[in-house]
């Protein structure tokens, strides 16, 4: 065979070289500096050269990530070093005690400082690198003796295939965890689900599971990620002195290392640490199960050893568990305001991250399908972050004898209405109208009322429930007609809080053209569509008049909406509330007139991804639209710019590879008030 010209060989090197780079700085500093194709374009060159001369081909070529072929077992290894787990801790108390422990063992006055780490829910990995390329990737199995996934784990993109920079040991382990973040996680399954294929149950059984495949081609396919955060062991002659010093070495030559790490000098400091971690837990994007605190001098560590398997310079902090099995004991079927049914599940109470849980959503019949959920079954509650707590999955090895399965009411539970459900559409709805119904009734009335419609101090759910109940209140306008000794009549309510009520009233009478519009409870209209109506039609006689084609013509009203909106203004009962409404003195200042085309944003795309701490999503939203910025849900050639705040996933990825302006909140706030929005977040 022609050996390989020289020029060939060292254009496969550099390819490799900038393929590792740009792996990198995509991957790990999620900061690339080319595009997806551009790097496709190198991929491909690398790949149609080693085609063309097998012998450049290495197993570390940035082509290799992904094995031909299945494997039919994994290989045992034996840890060189155990695998360790940690002593556990769930309290002040706790930490304080570890930390008098760890003093009391060392030399008297020795200085003592601590690495606190979120403990990343995933799964443990250890890493084998020899000259600086991984050989071996090692699952924790018993401590002891783990399995080789090294084909598998290759595939990670935010895993070195060979190491950068220079002077790392010539043999060495990396640990860490290896996860799958919330958003690309929710995006998996959502892809799933339209594909018909089988979702994944909870991020860390979708990490595990992916990396227990037989095939890396479908471990490929999944959204993995890895943070490293400890050395196993080293050969050669690099003595690190600290937990801290190995992180920073360990970024320096191209591993993942989480951004929270701090180091604190006492108990006071892991609490404090602990603390601010637990409130920033749900907007981390990732799923953490406490912090793990270290002992950060190596030297310390060395002197404090381990006892049975557990190292005693570091200890786990415990948060709450967000993930817990109850029982279902019944499901309810709830009314909305627009006469949607959904399914509310009634559980024996368990406690999921921090709180007592009740009850927790099912969204709709075929989400009960999907879960395949019977009453009576023992189920799995999960509440990550701050959302309403989901059932996850039922544990079907616990079904019991007298479980029955769930269905449909063919009666509106408020009202005995019968129940429709169209053919192709997710949603039941009750088929009466929502001054007959009186859960539609309750719910409106609640809309009408909250913060973002006319903003009624005092008329609380309590309250409208009584109104309902005694026939006081029908329709929205029947507020403003009430009088103080109905009010006071009602249960917990005095002369001086029916005469605050009333005033409240009087007060919300004085609203805005948008505020109006959402207030009125449409099917599909939030506020930020209210807005765009707002904006467009300038006086409710045009908005009440619109065909369904001028309603197309807003920004943000397609043809469902337009339909929704066209319908709601047909119905002489709709008309006749407003009518009361306006008669009773509710009005607003006239719209500002805009021509929508010459709003500074007019013709741009946003799209809002990952969590924002400071805006919520639908403030953030309704400024975009304010000036003239359509708000979209997913990233396409259309978008213009990209909000993306932590844990922003996939959205993200995509808008990198269409090069769109990606933008922090902290940006998107510049722009807001470069451009005189009054942004107080
Ligand atoms: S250090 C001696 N640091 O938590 C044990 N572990 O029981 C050294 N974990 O399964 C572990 N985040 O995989 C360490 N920042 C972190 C971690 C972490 C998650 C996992 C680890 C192990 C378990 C410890």
């Amino acid at each position: 065979m022609a050996k390989v010209s020289q020029d060939i060989t060292r254009e496969a090197q550099f390819l490799r070289d900038s393929l590792n780079h740009h792996n990198h700085r995509y991957h790990v500093l999620d900061d690339p500096e080319i595009a997806d194709a551009e790097y496709d374009a190198l991929f491909d060159r690398l790949r149609s050269l080693e085609q063309a001369h097998p012998e450049l081909l290495s197993d570390d070529s940035p082509t290799q990530r992904v094995g031909a072929s299945a494997l039919s077992e994994f290989s045992k290894v034996t840890h060189v070093l155990p695998m360790l787990s940690l002593d556990k801790s769930t309290s002040a108390q706790d930490i304080n005690d570890w930390v008098k422990r760890c003093a009391g063992r060392l030399p008297a006055g020795a200085q003592v400082t601590y690495t606190c780490e979120p403990k990343i829910d995933g799964v443990a990995i250890a890493l084998t690198y020899e000259d600086g390329v991984l050989v071996q990737a090692a699952t924790r199995g018993d401590g002891q003796i783990g399995e080789n996934i090294l084909a598998n784990v290759r595939t990670i993109g935010a895993i070195p295939l060979t190491l950068i920079g220079q002077n790392f040991p010539k043999k060495f382990e990396v640990r860490g965890e290896i996860y799958i973040s919330l958003e690309d996680f929710d995006a998996f399954n959502v892809r799933a689900l339209e594909k018909g294929a089988k979702p994944l149950i909870n991020p860390r059984n979708g990490a595990a599971g992916s990396l227990r495949q037989l095939d890396s081609k479908v471990t490929a396919s999944r959204p993995l990620t890895m943070f490293c955060y400890s050395l196993g062991w080293t050969e050669g002659d690099w003595a690190p002195v600290s937990q801290m010093e190995v992180l920073t070495a360990l970024e320096g030559w191209g591993f993942r290392i989480n951004p929270l790490v701090e180091v604190v000098a006492d108990s006071e400091g892991c609490m404090a640490y602990i603390d601010n971690l637990l409130q920033q837990r749900s907007s981390l994007g990732y799923e953490i199960d406490g912090v793990v605190v270290k002992v950060n001098s190596l030297e310390q560590q060395n002197l404090l050893g381990a006892v049975t398997r557990k190292p005693r310079w570091a200890i786990a902090y415990k948060y709450p568990a967000e993930e817990a099995t109850t029982q279902l004991l019944n499901v309810e079927f709830q009314v909305g305001r627009t006469g949607a049914i959904t399914p509310v599940a009634r559980l024996a109470p368990v406690f999921v991250g921090g709180v007592t849980v009740t009850n927790a959503t099912l969204h709709n019949m075929d989400e009960i399908s999907r879960l395949g959920l019977h009453v009576g079954d023992r189920v799995m509650i999960r509440r990550a972050g701050d959302v309403i707590p989901q059932v996850a999955s039922v544990i079907l090895s616990q079904r019991p004898g007298d479980a029955y399965a769930i269905e449909l009411p063919t009666q509106c539970p408020s009202c005995g209405s019968p129940i429709h459900r169209p053919d192709g559409e997710v949603v039941a709805r009750c088929s009466a109208s929502r001054n007959y119904c009186p859960a539609q009734r309750k719910e409106s009335l609640r809309h009408f009322a909250s913060r973002l419609a006319f903003d009624i101090d005092g008329l609380g759910d309590k309250i409208i429930e009584q109104l309902v109940v005694e026939d006081l209140v029908k329709d929205p306008a029947d507020l403003f007609q009430l009088e103080a000794e109905q009010i006071s009549g009602l249960e917990r309510m005095g002369q001086k809080s029916a005469e605050n009520l009333l005033n409240a009233l009087e007060k919300a009478k004085q609203t805005t053209f948008p505020r109006f519009i959402y207030s009125l409870g449409i099917r599909e209209v939030g506020e930020a569509t209210a807005l765009s109506l707002a904006q467009y039609f300038q006086t409710l006689q045009g908005l009440r008049e619109a065909t369904k084609e001028s309603l197309e013509c807003v920004d943000d009203v397609g043809p469902v909406v337009a339909d929704s909106l066209f319908e709601y203004f047909q119905g002489e009962e709709n008309l006749a509330v407003i009518a009361r409404l306006e008669a009773c003195g509710v009005q607003w200042p006239s719209m500002p007139a805009v021509d929508v085309q010459t709003l500074p944003l007019a013709g741009e795309v946003w799209v809002l991804t990952g969590t924002l701490e400071l805006l919520s999503r639908n403030e953030a939203k309704a400024h975009l639209v304010t000036l003239g910025a359509k708000v979209a849900g997913s990233v396409s050639a259309k978008t213009t710019k990209v909000v993306a705040g932590p844990g922003a996933g996939s959205k993200l990825e995509k808008a990198q590879q269409l090069e769109l302006v990606i933008l922090e909140e902290s940006e998107l706030i510049s722009v807001l008030k470069e451009h005189g929005v009054d942004v107080s977040g």
